[in-house]
């Protein structure tokens, strides 16, 4: 096996010691960190880890940005409106610097890892004096110094991908984790950035893995959602002497875990191995997130999905007749390059037949790089605009067709939340196949399992009634 794979051991001892170094300086100071996350739960990982040295480095968190000394946002690029709304952020942050020369201001995240973008932001903004890319978290604290002494930095190295473990995090959920089983992509969607972003498709030994679970599990988590691009495809390189399924099989009897999730899961490599172990571990949730992006087999062509709109159905019906509650959620794009008003019509039929639990709805957005901005048959705007409000009328109603099955349906849910507004208090959490219910209760169930049934299904959300705590 390579042993560049992983970032040695000694680099890991170097960082913490000028973490703890900083510390003796910092923490003196009583001084506050606010890091802003946009994007999917792949940042939202990473800014725990960025959130975790901050935590060793002597900062502690602020409440918002405008009371914090060390303000980072961590950047998404899969669609286009984030820059403008980036260069916003940024923009209002210079007043606060100018009143306070000591405040840091600092950008990362896939959006550093674009072609030129990390200098044209150095330049345009002499306000921001950190910018850093997804790989190289590592360094955080050599690269915090190298700030803290005065320099303005941009870190982007894209082959810099070996996985580092052992990484500080800081977790602010007590009830569920994100765990990374992988990071990068290799699969080239035509459309999407990912990939030149996150870098190579790379797994993480399952021992690491599942000892990071035992110790989440007993810091009380007891819901788990393993992480990657594209899930179905761990191990395949040959790395970890594990496929996704084993690593199912693996991780499942973590003492003290009650749920695991997954996401994303990749059509073309979801086997029949892997629905078997949906189907027979206890724990691993029914609920499975298979985004579908088209109906149409031409434009899945061309989006380079590597399967068909049969194979995908087939797909569903198996892991139906597997595992008859289970639910579905997906991700579709409108107005890719070349869709025609047929293929949109291919893709509402798929909506029509499948019937998901819920839909992610894009508008293609072309993204600089890729082989779909290249297309020339580019769907006008106002085409997309049409056919994302056409395809989401559609899955509001086949929402509320999906809601009314669950009137009368009892089950153990996790609640996540609560709402005081009104004259009681209205839990709401989630059953293992992912639907959402809202119940009266008392805030202190937070963060536990009581069995709810539900009772009513209103437009976007089920009511229920607490059967037992
Ligand atoms: N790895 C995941 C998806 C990550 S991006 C997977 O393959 O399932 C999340 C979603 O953003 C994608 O599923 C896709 O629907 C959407 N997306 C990606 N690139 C896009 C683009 N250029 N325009 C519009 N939507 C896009
Ligand atoms: Fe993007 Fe496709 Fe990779 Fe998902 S699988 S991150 S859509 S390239
Ligand atoms: Fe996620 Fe956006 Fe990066 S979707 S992987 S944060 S480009």
């Amino acid at each position: 096996m390579r042993t560049d794979r992983f970032v040695s051991e000694t680099e890991l001892i170097k960082q913490r010691a000028i973490a703890s170094d900083l510390a003796l300086e910092i923490r003196p100071r009583g001084l506050r960190f606010f890091v802003e996350t946009f994007g999917c739960q792949m940042n939202v990982r990473d800014s725990e880890t960025v959130k975790g040295w901050l935590a060793e480095i002597g900062y502690t968190e602020a409440e918002n940005k405008e009371s914090a000394d060390f303000i980072l946002f961590n950047t998404c690029c899969v669609r286009d409106h984030a820059e403008k709304r980036l260069m916003g952020n940024i923009g209002a942050l210079k007043d606060r610097k100018d009143a306070d020369p000591g405040v840091i201001i600092g950008i990362c995240g896939c959006m550093m890892q674009q072609e030129g973008m990390a200098k044209k932001l150095l330049k345009r903004f002499p306000h921001v004096s950190m910018i850093f890319g997804t790989n190289v978290l590592y360094r955080f604290p050599e690269m915090l110094r190298d700030v803290l002494n005065g320099e303005r930095i941009a870190v982007t190295d894209r082959a810099d991908d070996a996985i580092a473990e052992g990484l500080p995090k800081l977790r602010d959920n007590q009830r569920s984790a994100f765990v990374n089983i992988m990071y990068g992509c290799d699969n080239y969607c035509s459309y999407c950035i990912v990939p030149y972003v996150r870098g190579h498709e790379r797994s993480r030994k399952p021992e690491d893995i599942r000892s990071e679970m035992v110790a989440l599990a007993e810091n009380g988590i007891t819901e788990i959602t393993l992480l990657g691009q594209n899930v179905n495809s761990y191990g395949n390189d040959g790395s970890t002497g594990m496929h996704f399924a084993q690593l199912l099989r693996y991780v499942s009897d973590v003492p003290g875990l009650k749920r695991i999730r997954f996401m994303s899961s990749h059509p073309k490599d979801l086997n029949e191995d892997v629905m078997q172990a949906i189907a027979s571990l206890p724990n691993v949730c029914h609920h499975v997130h298979l985004p579908v992006q088209s109906g149409n087999d031409e434009i899945l062509r061309r989006m380079n999905r590597k399967y068909t709109r049969e194979h995908y159905c087939s797909i569903i019906s198996r892991l139906r007749e597997l595992v008859p509650d289970i639910e579905f959620t997906t991700d579709i794009i409108v107005g890719f390059p070349g869709e025609t008003d047929e293929a949109f019509r291919d893709t509402m039929s798929l909506v029509e037949e499948i019937g998901y639990a819920a839909a992610f709805t894009f508008a293609y957005s072309p993204r600089q790089g890729t082989v779909a901005a290249r297309m020339e048959d580019q769907v006008p705007e106002s085409v997309k605009k049409e056919r994302l409000k056409a395809l989401n009328e559609l899955q509001t109603r086949k929402t509320v067709e999906n809601n009314e099955k669950y009137i009368g349906h009892t089950g153990e849910v996790l609640v996540e939340g609560f709402d005081e507004r009104g004259e009681e208090t209205m839990l709401y959490g989630k059953y293992q196949n992912f639907k959402m219910v809202y119940f009266p209760g008392c805030r202190e169930l937070l963060n536990r399992y009581v069995t709810v049934k539900v009772t009513q299904s209103n437009k976007n959300s089920l009511l229920g009634e607490m059967i037992d705590a």
